[in-house]
């Protein structure tokens, strides 16, 4: 294999030979997670955008299929969401064997009827979402405006009945706009949220989910995400978020989601809301339909600043790993909880090497870690007692002659979390890559948890998930090296597994 394809992530989703960007159409159906995206059939750039699709049965091993949804000579498909229609409220299928639904945004090309617009269009599965039929009448919804898109449609269950709901965007307005449906093809709008918080640049695939508070079904809250490029609190694009209420009209931010733009009209992103404090979070949305009433969601492992130029082939780009999200209460206030969908429950004979270190202490010193293995990924979970510490810092993916490691340090007397990519190997390709992230991690008790994944990337959650930062890296060939290091006080590790997967 060439320098290029051992790059190819294990536990992250990748098209095999093109180019992907946001997932789409996210669905659980009959037993398996469909994954649609943005993709472009014919090159591993951005370009002719189409709706690829794989599927899973556990979010993990994921088969790639034919393109869904194709671009033609009228428009390009770009993002969107998908229902299963239970009630056959379109007509597309029936009650007893419902229909797939792709709510999809037609960005019409010059020289079509309706060029210089985006609209929401529709196509049909009647297969369980193996094959589309583009529906006659699309477009459905338009408003001359040539940044409207990213549908996502949800049932809603109101006191006056039931209804679909659409949340997409116009985008450089800073705006969702919401709109409400009974059959999915004539549309009534609804409501407008935004600008808010993070608004400098264009707010993009946007979602709108109710989640019970510390699991608590008499205390519902919904949570609106909304994807911003640029604007993200790393730079360029990430996923922010605001929890609220939601009355089947209207949006209504809690104050305490909101950030009050300083006096000289500038916003504090580090005091908004986000899904990921790193660099590759992008585009975010989840899965409807899903068995338990369980919020999946999904991000593209990649920022548009410098998305195009991955040092990858033939493929380029990939997904994040699925996470699970719910609404905890933290410091008072409640807010998303994030947790990583992995194989976790691991059959003793598996024959995964996992190494355990309990209660050592660290005194000004290096503990080695078990090596990454060729196309394997590593998980590392974590409790440390920093105590006060000057610096606390896992080095991933170090270089055999320590050149090079992407390093993830805990200072105990900021409270920030770094993960510093700067050098991690190759980051020459765009100006961009090179970077160093931080976000504030308040301990529980004086103990720092992690939960680290390393796959071509990193993505760290940490205590529990109420903070996430991912970053992917591109390490020379053989930096497999894992060590901890600890620098100016005695920290103790109270607990360390490190697992590796193949
Ligand atoms: C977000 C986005 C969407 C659009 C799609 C086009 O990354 O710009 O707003 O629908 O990508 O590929």
């Amino acid at each position: 294999e060439d320098a290029a394809s051992t790059m190819r992530p294990i536990l992250h989703y990748t098209a095999r030979n093109t180019w992907l960007n946001d997932p789409n159409g996210l669905v659980w159906h009959d037993g398996l997670y469909h994954l649609f995206y943005q993709n472009n059939p014919f090159d591993n750039v951005w370009g002719n955008m189409s709706w690829g699709h794989a599927t899973s049965t556990d979010l993990l091993h994921w088969t790639e299929h034919p393109v869904a949804i194709a671009c033609d000579e009228e428009e390009d498909v770009f993002s969107g969401s998908i229902v299963v229609d239970h009630g056959n409220t379109s007509g597309f299928g029936t009650e007893e064997d419902p229909a797939l639904v792709a709510i999809y945004t037609s960005a019409f090309k010059e020289g079509s009827t309706h060029q210089g617009t985006q609209a929401q269009s529709l196509a049909f599965s009647t297969d369980g979402g193996m094959t589309w039929s583009k529906y006659a009448g699309n477009p459905v919804l338009g408003r001359g405006s040539a940044h409207f898109r990213d549908p996502k449609v949800f049932r809603y269950e109101g006191s006056a009945g039931a209804c679909w709901v659409m949340v997409a965007v116009e985008a450089q307005h800073q705006q969702v706009v919401m709109y409400r449906s009974a059959n999915l093809k004539d549309w009534e709008y609804l409501s407008t949220f935004g600008p808010a918080n993070s608004s400098e640049g264009e707010w993009e695939c946007p979602d709108l989910f109710p989640l019970p508070v510390d699991g608590n079904p008499e205390n519902v809250k919904w949570v609106l995400v909304v994807n911003v490029n640029p604007g993200a609190v790393a730079g360029g694009s990430g996923g922010q978020y605001f929890v609220g209420h939601f009355d089947g009209v209207q949006f209504t931010a809690d104050p305490d989601s909101l950030v009050s733009p300083d006096a000289d009209g500038s916003t504090d992103l580090r005091q908004c809301l986000w899904l990921d404090w790193g660099r590759d979070y992008y585009a975010a949305v989840s899965f409807s339909n899903t068995p338990d009433n369980r919020r999946i969601m999904i991000g593209w492992m990649n920022n548009w600043d410098y998305a195009n130029s991955l040092p990858t082939a033939p493929w380029r780009s990939g997904m994040s790993l699925a996470r699970e999200v719910e609404l905890a209460t933290v410091e008072g206030l409640p807010r998303l909880v994030q947790r990583p969908v992995l194989p976790l429950v691991l059959p003793l004979d598996s024959g995964v090497p996992k190494s355990t270190f309990q209660d050592v202490e660290l005194h000004d010193s290096v503990l080695e870690l078990p090596d990454a293995m060729p196309g394997s990924a590593l998980l590392i979970e974590a409790e440390i007692l920093p105590g006060s510490v000057r610096s606390i810092a896992f080095r991933l993916l170090c270089a055999p002659d320590g050149s090079a490691a992407t390093v993830l340090s805990f200072d105990p007397v900021t409270s920030q979390l770094t993960l510093d990519r700067r050098t991690s190997g190759n980051t020459a390709f765009h100006e961009k890559f090179a970077s160093a992230e931080s976000a504030p991690v308040k301990l529980d008790g004086g103990v720092l948890r992690l939960r680290i994944i390393v796959d071509q990337s990193v993505e760290v959650f940490a205590q529990d998930g109420r903070v996430v930062l991912s970053d992917l890296v591109f390490p020379l060939p053989g930096s497999l090296g894992t060590d901890l290091r600890v620098e100016g006080g005695t920290a103790t590790i109270l607990k360390l597994v490190v697992s590796s997967l193949s």
